[in-house]
């Protein structure tokens, strides 16, 4: 019998890149979800599958095995997976064995925080199955050690949504704090396909920093004026000035290299449906692109975002994070 859990992909609204710099961001947790299935084993080997990515292996006494799929990739993408499971065994003080299966309904590499949703979805499973007791303070902990695995300096706001769910006010100093967010946010969620890093993308803004060291502080400071801004507008459920806000904030993400074409198609395209804003989402470099939305232009914007290429959905906003599932 094996114990589920799963925690939502998140997009972010405003503050990618800057955040990493000590800028505040603000997340918010989309009802798309990444699941876990963890069960015991007879031996003490970790054996973790994901079933959307065709990838499997097994861990023991520090090595990896493929089982499925290209061992590179496999042990790229498995080994966070492997950390946050151990880091609940080392909790639990039990020396056992696990099946890990994991699916998702996340793209992965895309910007929507694929990879810390499963960590904190694997995080809760193995440590309900073992009846560790956890706080979600605890998942995030997990899921941001398996996410430096991943992207070696993140700034932990990937796991943070994931695991709480909801509108975040995210700062790297301060940490996360909810937003009291009562308006639908209707956004139309644009999936470029393009798969990139965001490791790569966060050391193309770096070098930007280090060219440009006073341009780049000016940027932070607007970028911080945005956030500052964002924050009133998403508690009056001002969506015009919401909007508008998106855009300043893409043009600042344009000015250090980190959109590309393929994301400038899907967000002109979304723009001129009759969006009331749009930006990149994420590390860009292809990835996702979110457009703010009237209700009644939903499916207009999704259609035309659909037309230009882009794998497109309509996001809702879920203050569900990491949970158990009901057996
Ligand atoms: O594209 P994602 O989901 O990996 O988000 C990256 C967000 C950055 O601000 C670019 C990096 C970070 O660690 O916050």
């Amino acid at each position: 019998m094996g114990v589920v859990a799963s925690a939502p992909a998140k997009i972010i609204l405003f503050g990618e890149h800057f955040v990493v710099y000590g800028e505040p961001a603000i997340v918010l947790a989309i009802d798309k979800r990444a699941y876990a299935k963890a069960e015991l084993r007879n031996d003490k080997k970790l054996f973790i599958r994901s079933s959307n990515l065709n990838i499997a292996g097994i861990f023991e006494n520090g090595n990896f095995k493929v089982e499925e799929g290209n061992p590179k990739e496999a042990k790229m993408r498995l080994e966070p997976l492997k950390c946050a499971a151990e880091k609940v065994l080392e909790i639990s003080g039990e020396k056992v064995g696990l099946n890990i299966e994991v699916s998702s309904t996340v793209p992965v590499a895309a910007g929507l925080g694929s990879s810390a949703a499963v960590a904190s979805a694997v995080a809760a499973s193995v440590g309900a199955l073992l009846n560790v007791k956890m706080t979600k303070e605890d998942v995030f902990r997990i899921a941001f050690e398996a996410e430096k695995i991943m992207h070696g300096t993140p700034s932990g706001v990937d796991p943070a949504i994931s695991t709480f769910g909801g509108t975040l006010l995210f700062q790297m100093d301060t940490g996360f704090k909810p937003l009291d967010v009562k308006v639908d946010i209707p956004l139309v969620i644009g999936n470029t396909g393009v798969e990139r890093l965001t490791r790569v993308q966060v050391s193309k803004v770096r070098s930007v920093r280090d060219k440009h060291p006073q341009i780049f502080e000016a940027i932070l400071r607007t970028a911080r004026e945005i956030v500052l801004r964002a924050i009133e507008a998403l508690i009056e459920g001002d969506l015009e000035t919401l909007g508008e806000l998106m855009n300043f904030n893409h043009a600042l993400l344009y000015g250090l290299s980190v959109s590309d074409e393929s994301l400038e198609w899907l967000i002109n395209s979304a723009r001129k449906a009759g969006a009331l804003g749009a930006k990149l989402t994420g590390a860009g470099g292809g990835g996702c692109m979110i457009a703010l939305t009237d209700k009644d232009k939903l499916e207009k914007v999704l259609e035309a975002v659909q037309r230009s290429g882009g794998n497109a959905f309509i996001a809702r906003k879920t203050d569900e994070g990491v949970r158990v599932e009901p057996s």
